[in-house]
């Protein structure tokens, strides 16, 4: 490693033990983010991490739903985001107002409201509870039976839920723009290459590749399955961070990523637009910070709360 990037990561552990601030990052972040945090996981234990941290700043590494959701549950500490750019095309596909809109259109049904986290303040603010793909069936397990519920954002991961729990739901339409980019022909050209490989995929994955899964979990829970089966050598469909922590954690096996019809692997632009440079500067300068107006935290609290008290 050179010398200069030597002296960053020495310059970004001074400046976090000066701030007392804490470090979180998303399994998808770049491989030198993921070695410098303090924690790195899926949604559901970064929004744990956020809940519990004693740190003065939480310096968010993951993008900017994520960020939101550590200040909406610990509003008191200070979060910055090494990038406010970093956002989410599956948040972006369900704006506030139009599920404003939507809701108030359909007010007779009277929807429970099941959102999927990757969603902004807003949406949450107008939701009955959370779910991230870790907890995502047993939220809806728990949802009561007497209820319609619609499902946002995400429809893939709204349909595995589906099959998964036999609970009817009807979905939103967005996805994500990194996990629909993985097809049945790419899946199967690489496991046709690999035949002993178990195929672990991301729900987020449409129908057609989770078909062709052995597992389907959320990105935590890639780790407990490649560390528990027996195989050697596993096909990783979801974005390709996802490698660095398992390689890291899971010694001794190979992990292939899941190739794209175009690529030999996934990348989400979003979470790679965090770097090191930008980590030092947004602890350096406490910004760019995450400003939520108190009664749209305050009513996304609702929802979160009840997720994490329903996941536990
Ligand atoms: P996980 O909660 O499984 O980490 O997924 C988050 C995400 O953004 C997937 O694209
Ligand atoms: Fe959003 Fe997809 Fe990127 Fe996850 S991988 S942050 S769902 S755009």
């Amino acid at each position: 490693m050179p010398v200069a990037g030597l002296d960053l990561i020495s310059e970004i552990q001074q400046l976090k033990r000066e701030r007392n601030a804490v470090i979180l990052a998303h399994n998808y972040q770049s491989n030198e983010i993921q070695e410098l945090a303090d924690f790195v996981g899926d949604s559901l234990g970064l929004a744990y991490k956020a809940a519990e941290s004693t740190a003065d700043v939480i310096a968010f590494c993951g993008v900017h739903f994520m960020a939101e959701t550590a200040k909406i549950v610990n509003p008191a500490k200070t979060v910055v985001i090494p990038d406010m750019n970093a956002g989410c095309s599956l948040s972006d596909s369900c704006p506030a107002e139009k599920l404003e809109a939507f809701l108030h259109e359909h007010a007779a049904k009277n929807y429970y409201v099941v959102a999927y986290i990757n969603c902004s303040a807003g949406v949450k603010a107008l939701s009955d509870v959370i779910c991230t793909s870790g907890n995502a069936v047993r939220i809806v397990e728990h949802v009561p039976a007497d209820r319609k519920i619609l499902f946002v954002p995400d429809a893939n991961l709204g349909q595995w839920v589906i099959e998964q729990t036999g609970r009817p739901m009807e979905l939103w339409k967005g996805n994500c723009y990194v996990h629909v980019e993985f097809t049945r022909n790419s899946i199967e050209r690489i496991r046709s290459q690999h035949p002993d490989a178990p195929v672990v995929a991301h729900p987020e994955c449409t129908t057609a590749v989770r078909l062709l899964a052995d597992e389907v979990c959320s990105t935590e829970k890639m780790i407990g399955y490649c560390k528990s089966s027996s195989a050697r050598t596993f096909i990783i469909v979801t974005e390709s961070g996802m490698l660095h922590r398992l390689r890291r954690e899971v010694p001794g096996k190979e992990f292939i990523p899941g190739p794209t019809d175009k690529c030999a692997c996934a990348d989400c632009r979003y979470m790679k637009m965090n770097t090191l440079e930008k980590l030092h500067a947004c602890l350096r300068d406490l910004a760019p910070q995450i400003i939520i107006p108190e009664p749209i935290r305050a009513r996304a609290e609702l929802p979160l709360r009840r997720m994490l008290e329903w996941s536990r």
